[in-house]
């Protein structure tokens, strides 16, 4: 795959007011959702849920493309058409996420390292045959008292970049995803410079790496308060902090940068975005790539009725994904 097929696709995923709904979710974490609501998780319990996600009539209006998770994508609708088929037929293109989630950095306790990049190649080749087209891998970065630690930053770049060299020749648009949690009592400013030493240090793996800029999506955090923090923050101020940290670290030649939700409110979420892009124009297209922001009210509607309620949570997804596109143009009211 040539890097102008890579730009191409990367270019596609950011177009003016679409993003991407995140349903890559592990099997661990979808279990904890669905015991939120109180659903059982089985297999067939996941795949009809995706399976009502990915089916929202005219969610191409909005959705350029979804990150799935491994089980999903070896799935199919109830009518046996695989996953990845539906979404390519719909104009949505088939993402999936790669790594294989964090664990505890030894030497520095509270810190975390995401692990898969063995074998990863192999994955990356399997992973385009079943029609996936772009990857996700995400990064942690905790704030507490005196972390995150420049080892804890460096080993989660340099994991991103090698993850990302990878995807690109084996012909996968890379999504990185270097997450600032918001968990803590942190102010802003903490946020702040905590983001911009982890994007800077990103950046500079990816460029020792010989990834491609124009072939690379950033999923990146936006920059708050912890949500403990008693000094909260204003839309505008959310918004003003994010893009002068997101100007001073990202390169222009970026075709894109998406969101994730990351535990706001889907209203805040969808505020934060839209304010953004109101105060463009910006070097890049901003666009958002929600899960909780994009899910939490359908799941909630769904899990009344799994059977029986499929129309109205569709139509909840739709709002979620006509509120989110209309922010990635400015355009949301509210
Ligand atoms: P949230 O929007 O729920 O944070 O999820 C996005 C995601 O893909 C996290 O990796």
């Amino acid at each position: 795959m040539s890097i102008e097929q890579l730009a191409e696709i990367a270019q596609a995923m950011v177009a003016p007011g679409k993003g991407i709904i995140a349903i890559d979710e592990s099997t661990g974490t979808i279990k904890k959702r669905f015991d939120s609501v109180g659903v059982e998780c089985t297999e067939e319990n996941r795949r009809a849920y995706r399976e009502m996600l990915l089916t929202t009539p005219n969610l191409s209006q909005h959705i350029s493309g979804a990150i799935l998770f491994d089980e999903t994508l070896r799935q199919s609708t109830r009518d046996g058409v695989p996953f990845a088929k539906v979404m390519m037929d719909n104009g949505i293109i088939p993402g999936i996420k790669v790594d294989k989630g964090t664990h505890a950095l030894a030497g520095f306790p509270g810190e975390v390292v995401t692990e898969g990049l063995d074998g990863l190649r192999a994955r990356l080749e399997e992973y385009y045959k079943l029609g996936a087209r772009f990857a996700k891998w995400r990064a942690v970065i905790n704030i507490g008292d005196d972390i995150p630690s420049g080892t804890c930053i460096e080993a989660n770049s340099h994991a991103l970049a090698r993850y990302a060299a990878l995807c690109q020749e084996q012909g996968l648009v890379p999504m990185v995803e270097p997450e600032v949690i918001m968990d803590g009592s942190h102010d802003i400013d903490t946020c702040y410079d905590v983001t911009e030493v982890t994007l800077r240090s990103l950046f500079g793996s990816l460029y020792e790496h010989n990834v491609m800029l124009e072939g690379t999506i950033l999923k990146a955090s936006m920059v708050l308060p912890g949500s403990t923090c008693s000094d909260k923050a204003s839309i505008e101020e959310v918004a003003a902090e994010t893009l002068r940290c997101l100007k001073s670290t990202v390169p222009a030649t970026l075709p894109g940068i998406v969101f994730l939700s990351g535990g706001q409110s889907d209203a805040d979420a969808t505020a934060h975005l839209n304010a953004m892009n109101l105060a463009g124009p910006n070097p890049w297209p901003l666009s958002f790539s929600y899960g909780r922001a994009m899910q939490s009210a359908a799941l909630q509607i769904w899990s009344k009725d799994i059977a029986g309620n499929i129309g109205p949570a569709q139509a909840m997804v739709f709002e979620r994904a006509r509120a989110n596109g209309l922010a990635a143009l400015g355009e949301w009211k509210g």
